[in-house]
């Protein structure tokens, strides 16, 4: 097995042993590939997405958020194109009944990148290649599945579909948006939430799953206006936000998509890719799809979406830079790139090196030992103070070296311990710095400024 193997296997058993991210519903064995994020995994996605909105919602004065519903009219799919070309390709092996990606299998097997062409990649899989499951050679041939999931309301006839994308809403929402405030392009609509997409293969953990959170930005601009230099700055944005999580700059990398593979409304898509410990994938992307989907909305709609340009004195259906992400993959980098296994005199210790904005817990309080109620009193008093501001975790039990080991591994940034000296001499706690194991001795009622400085 290759060491990346193991690393991802590490990361995968820490995030279950310490709560991060489980499988949903195991009890009933499970459903495939679905997760519940634990108690520091709820953390860590709160912070991510919180940090996401203050840097391009909050910090910004050209973009506002919206919160769109995961059911939407059926109409506003048919008019994207989902509903009949959001659709991946399938191949079964006839031997193992396992279902593959067809064009996943194939360039696995052949390098050879065949997206797309669904007779061609039935020729070469039937030529005799191997199903990496069984080993055998026997394929049906390769069919397009939707994606969609489909279910049905009871108020309305006909099917409707769970949102395998955020961006739908923003642009069925463009009109109301525009008459309720006062945007002037170019600017940005943002969102966060739920998408639902009903993948062949699930896999690498929370990687490629079928109910996932996208953060989604709609970037409208003058059609007329430069946008290569927005669309070079989308992307710097887009990897400066992921070493924002931890990742270094030398892990990722830009993927273009190569012309004859973009819709014929986009003039350019890049994808920004991490490092994983399976190799490169993608974390964000970044499309300009041109006018295509308010013209279409509007098209099928009958209402003009249409912006007035007071400034230029024009009308026109502005064009988009999308900016996507998909936020479950960029927890799943924060965790790739904060995991580390430290040698230490007395062995090892395993510790997540999380930024601190994003660490789930930011300050754990110990009394020094858990039978001295004046102890554990004074530490209470502690932990009552900063959890006003700060998540925190109250821990009295084991021996302080066997706390500092748990906070390590779940990435907690400073250690608080309340000790003798605490109340008999000088009222100083000590505080354990995660990164380098330095402890000071703090005065209590410094340790709000302490932490306004450090935190
Ligand atoms: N509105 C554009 C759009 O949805 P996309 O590239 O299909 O574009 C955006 O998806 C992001 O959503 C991707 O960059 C990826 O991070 C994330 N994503 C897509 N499919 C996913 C899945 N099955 N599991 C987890 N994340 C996924």
């Amino acid at each position: 097995m290759k060491k990346e193997e193991n690393l991802m296997e590490e990361i995968v058993s820490l995030a279950k042993r310490k709560g991060f991210i489980f499988p949903a519903c195991e009890i009933y064995g499970g459903l495939a590939n679905s997760y519940s994020y634990g108690p520091y995994g709820v953390e860590l996605k709160n912070n991510i997405k919180k940090l996401w909105w203050d840097t391009f919602v909050k910090q910004r004065s050209d973009i506002i958020g919206m919160d769109g519903p995961i059911l939407l009219n059926t109409k506003l799919w048919e008019a994207s194109g989902h509903t009949e070309g959001f659709n991946d390709a399938m191949v079964d092996c006839k031997k193992c009944k396992k279902r593959f990606r067809a064009d996943h299998v194939v360039l696995e097997l052949t390098g050879k990148d065949m997206e797309g062409d669904l007779d061609g990649m039935t020729k070469v899989l039937q030529k005799g290649l191997k199903c990496p499951e069984c080993g055998e050679s026997d394929w049906t041939e390769v069919k397009n599945m939707s994606q969609m999931f489909k279910t049905e309301m009871n108020s309305v006839s006909g099917p409707i579909y769970l949102r395998p994308e955020t961006a739908g809403a923003i642009f069925v929402d463009f009109k109301n948006i525009l008459d309720s405030t006062r945007v002037k392009i170019p600017f940005g609509i943002a969102q966060i939430g739920k998408a639902f997409r009903n993948e062949i293969v699930a896999r690498n953990f929370i990687f490629r799953i079928r109910e996932f959170e996208q953060m989604e930005i709609e970037y409208f601009i003058d059609p007329e206006a430069e946008w290569e230099p927005l669309f070079d700055d989308w992307l710097d944005k887009q990897e400066e936000f992921a070493m924002m999580l931890g990742a270094k700059k030398e892990d990722l990398r830009r993927y273009q998509h190569p012309k004859e593979k973009l819709s014929h409304y986009s003039k350019k898509t890049v994808d920004v890719e991490y490092n994983f410990p399976f190799g490169f994938g993608e974390l964000f992307g970044l499309a300009h799809r041109g006018n295509f989907d308010l013209t279409q909305h509007a098209k099928s709609s009958g209402q003009k979406l249409e912006y007035s340009d007071a400034v230029n004195n024009k009308k026109y259906v502005p064009h988009v830079l999308e900016p996507t992400a998909g936020l479950d993959r960029l927890i799943l980098t924060s965790l790739c790139s904060a995991y580390a296994v430290e040698k230490l005199e007395n062995g090892e210790r395993v510790v997540m090196k999380f930024p601190k904005t994003i660490a789930p817990i930011k300050i754990a309080v110990f009394p020094l030992m858990k039978n001295k109620p004046d102890l554990v009193k004074k530490a209470k008093e502690v932990f009552d103070i900063l959890k006003m501001k700060y998540m925190c975790e109250f821990d009295d039990n084991g021996n302080v070296g066997k706390r500092y080991r748990r906070q390590d591994e779940i990435g907690t940034p400073y250690c608080i311990t309340v000790d003798f000296d605490t109340i008999e001499k000088d009222n100083t706690v000590t505080v354990r710095d995660r990164d380098t194991m330095a402890q000071v001795r703090v005065k209590t009622e410094e340790l709000k400024n302490y932490f306004i400085e450090n935190l």
